[in-house]
């Protein structure tokens, strides 16, 4: 605008209160929004990535009941090429103990690594079977010879003793051998 007076422009306004203290134009506000929708995202994507940190954490620092040792069985009571049905490490959890040729002791959670149905000892293959899905594993290790399993089967430490008995010392889980 023309100064009346023939001085030249005159000078701008000075800008209101409100506009010092909320220095933002109606574009500027969809900006702040965009920006501190970012910033919730990034604090959400950080809190989730610090709980599954805390998750892993914790997993692998949960102590696992690996049992105490304890008799199973008198092995003149389990002959050659059968098996013996017992609980191991805890009351819950079923295992099976073969008594190979050889005096082979071999132990392990009688858990299909499958979906959890219970195996049991063939004498006549000389291996473990699954009935659900005709899983087929080797009772010396507990390897998946055939059938959907991927992993071999819980193996429980065990040892004869001098009187005779069969002790489970540890259940060493799916590790392999
Ligand atoms: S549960 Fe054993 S083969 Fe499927």
């Amino acid at each position: 605008m023309n100064d009346p007076q023939g001085g030249g422009q005159a000078p701008p306004p000075p800008d209101p209160v409100w506009r010092r203290d909320f220095p933002y134009t109606s574009a500027g506000e969809d900006e702040v929004t965009r920006r501190e929708f970012v910033r919730y995202l990034v604090l959400a994507c950080g809190g989730f990535a610090a709980g599954n940190v805390g998750v892993a954490v914790w997993a692998s620092l949960r102590s696992v009941n690996r049992g105490e040792p304890r008799p199973i069985v008198a092995l003149d009571q389990l002959p050659e090429n059968q098996a013996h049905l017992f609980n191991y490490p805890t009351g819950a959890d079923p295992a099976i103990l073969f008594h190979l040729p050889g005096r082979r002791l071999r132990a392990f959670s009688q858990k299909c690594t499958h979906l959890g149905c219970v195996v049991y000892f063939s004498p006549e293959s000389g291996g473990v079977e699954c009935p659900c899905h005709e899983g087929h594993f080797d009772a010396d290790t507990g390897e998946v010879l055939s059938g959907p399993p991927q992993r071999p089967l819980g193996r429980i430490d065990v040892e004869l003793r001098e009187d005779g008995m069969v002790w489970a010392l540890a259940a060493l889980g799916e590790r392999s051998r």
